[in-house]
């Protein structure tokens, strides 16, 4: 099913007082929205605070979800986390293949494959996150880049598991430069159409991520294609992620 998803990615940042602030924040301004059952909002804070994060949002309709996990059930391998570790938590979602994870600590399409295969069957939701860097995007070679990542990931499977998908060019991260509505709109009409052609159906929520703030968040939530956001700097003020959130429960 395509649902509404709005997802707050913490990245490396937060306390223990943060945590508090941003959920409760967030839960406040939020208190009005009715969450039907195609809308999902999610914090997705540092591992060390997904224990505080899950208490504070237990019998809310809120979620959360990880910034990475690894693809082993458990065993030598020091400083990873295991699925069944963020299932402990009550987590749903897991962010993998972050260009940050790509980029700076060096996985691969291979690696990011393993994890998504693990995660599908631990039952935990990957939200897959595929993007160009601005060279790629220069050098017109957008599309072949996501459709490998796309086909390196998801090619292990027969069926379309339930996932979900955020477009978040490289060069739009952190970088306060956000993709035009049209940029985003053809890369996710395109991914949609990779997996309709794969798969046989096209229920998934692509997710557009790359500099989402209240300024823009009209741009990308009044399209049709865009099924919600990957936040990343915003999400860690409770003022602007309510405001991104209603932008997408508000539109028509
Ligand atoms: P920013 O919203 O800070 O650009 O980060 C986007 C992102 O990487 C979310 O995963």
């Amino acid at each position: 099913m395509r649902k509404t998803i709005v997802a707050g990615n913490w990245k490396m940042n937060g306390s223990t007082l943060m945590t508090k602030k941003i959920i409760i924040g967030t839960m406040a301004r939020l208190w009005d929205v009715d969450f039907n059952e195609n809308l999902e909002v999610v914090f997705i804070p540092p591992f060390i605070y997904i224990p505080i994060a899950s208490d504070l949002v237990k019998d809310s309709r809120y979620e959360i979800g990880a910034q990475n996990m690894y693809f082993e059930d458990k065993g030598a391998f020091t400083g990873e986390i295991a699925p069944d570790m963020l299932k402990d938590f009550d987590v749903k979602y897991v962010v993998l293949g972050h260009s940050e994870r790509r980029h700076i600590f060096g996985e691969s399409n291979e690696m990011v494959a393993k994890k998504v295969k693990k995660a599908v069957e631990k039952e935990l939701v990957p939200i897959l996150c595929v993007g160009e860097t601005l060279e790629e995007r220069e050098e017109g070679k957008t599309w072949d880049v996501i459709r490998e990542q796309l086909e390196t990931a998801l090619s292990q499977f027969d069926t379309l598991p339930e996932i979900v998908i955020a477009y978040e060019p490289v060069w739009a991260i952190g970088t306060g430069k956000a993709a035009t509505k049209e940029d985003a709109e053809e890369v996710i009409s395109k991914i949609r159409s990779w997996i309709k052609e794969k798969f046989g159906t096209d229920e998934v929520s692509i997710l557009y991520g790359g500099s989402v703030k209240p300024a823009n968040v009209e741009n990308f939530a009044s399209s049709q294609e865009i099924d919600g956001a990957l936040v990343g700097g915003a999400s860690l003020k409770p003022e602007d992620f309510a405001i991104i959130v209603k932008t997408f429960v508000g539109r028509g």
